[in-house]
């Protein structure tokens, strides 16, 4: 078996050793052009030469969740396409979204200003009814994030394609409860992937749909958040702040408003990293299956989008 790896930005070397370990008798070796024809490709951002020359792969592993970005090469046909499917970024996300939330709704970035001013001042403390959670996606990172929210009971909603039944969570589907999501969600949690129906999801129109204060927090892409509209409720006062992990152009350019503006936290799209051991665990356990002919999670559906 042959086993190419096409990972941009990402040192080969951890990869290589990993994979040679769980097959010992495969040649595992880092894709370049004009390449042998591989049976398994592992990547993130290839190039579209990669599928043009890698025209036999039967299996094509993205080393992350996300598979926009794939989905907008050309990829051969036969190929089965796979994402991660959680490997230890369900915890990771559950416990970014979980910080930001606790730290919106205790006031924490209010207390440290007021430490470093030096006052020692107590603030009155805020109704947790008042604080509902909406959780947009209930997938592998949505489902776990909403659940591990509710356990600091705060009231949570939940939306999806399809409808989901998740225990402490209230669940909307589809387009046609959208609103009455949006309607019950102060702290909006974005976990959908970007496909071409939910590209810019977060604009005037639906963002304005959230109960008055609202806070935005994006762990999703760039592209979900319309960022002037985002910016145009936080100076309305409709919405109170964000924590951003995506932006729409990565790294977020210097001269970006979003760096200095007071009501927003950003963080560099560091909020579940692909974690190497568990990924190539995963993966080596779906190469496995796929040559064995069994079914295998987190096949990407390429007319769904993800
Ligand atoms: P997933 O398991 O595929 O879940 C996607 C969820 O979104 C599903 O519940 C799906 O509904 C829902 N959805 C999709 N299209 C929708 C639509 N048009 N309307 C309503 N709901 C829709 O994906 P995941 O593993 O949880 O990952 C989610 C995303 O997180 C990834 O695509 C990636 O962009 C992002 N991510 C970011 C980071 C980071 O570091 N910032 C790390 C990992 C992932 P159904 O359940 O009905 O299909
Ligand atoms: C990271 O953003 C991922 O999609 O895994």
């Amino acid at each position: 078996m042959k086993i190419t790896f096409c990972c941009t930005g990402t040192k080969p070397e951890p990869w290589l050793a990993g994979l040679r370990s769980a097959f010992p008798g495969a040649e595992v070796t880092v894709w370049e052009p004009g390449a042998a024809l591989a049976d398994h490709a592992v990547v993130w951002a290839p190039p579209q030469q990669f599928f043009d020359e890698q025209t036999e792969l039967k299996g094509v592993f993205n080393i992350g969740a996300g598979v926009d970005a794939l989905l907008k090469l050309r990829l051969p046909p036969q190929a089965t396409v796979v994402r991660l499917d959680d490997a230890g970024m369900s915890v990771q996300m559950a416990e970014y979204v979980c910080h930001a939330v606790i730290r919106h709704f205790r006031e924490f970035d209010g207390y440290a200003a007021d430490i470093q001013a030096g006052k020692w001042t107590y603030r009155k403390p805020l109704e947790r009814s008042e604080f509902p959670v909406g959780v947009m996606g209930l997938g592998v990172l949505g489902a776990r994030v909403a659940q591990s929210v509710a356990q600091f009971d705060f009231p949570v909603v939940g939306w999806s394609r399809s409808a989901k039944e998740l225990a402490g969570v209230r669940c909307f589907a589809g387009a046609a409860q959208f609103n009455d999501f949006l309607a019950s969600t102060r702290i909006l949690v974005n976990l959908l992937p970007l496909t071409p129906e939910t590209r810019d999801i977060m604009c005037l129109q639906t963002l304005s749909r959230l109960r008055s204060g609202g806070y935005v927090i994006n762990v999703a892409r760039g592209a979900h958040l319309v960022d002037e509209d985002l910016l145009a409720l936080l100076a309305s006062g409709h919405l109170s702040g964000a924590m951003l992990d995506v932006f729409r152009s990565e790294p977020l350019p210097p001269e970006h408003p979003f760096w200095q503006h007071p009501q927003i936290t950003i963080t560099p799209h560091t909020s579940a990293r692909t974690l190497r051991d568990e990924s190539i665990a995963q993966i080596a356990g779906k190469i496995r299956a796929l040559e064995a002919g069994q079914a295998i999670l987190g096949i990407v559906d390429p007319v769904r989008g993800y």
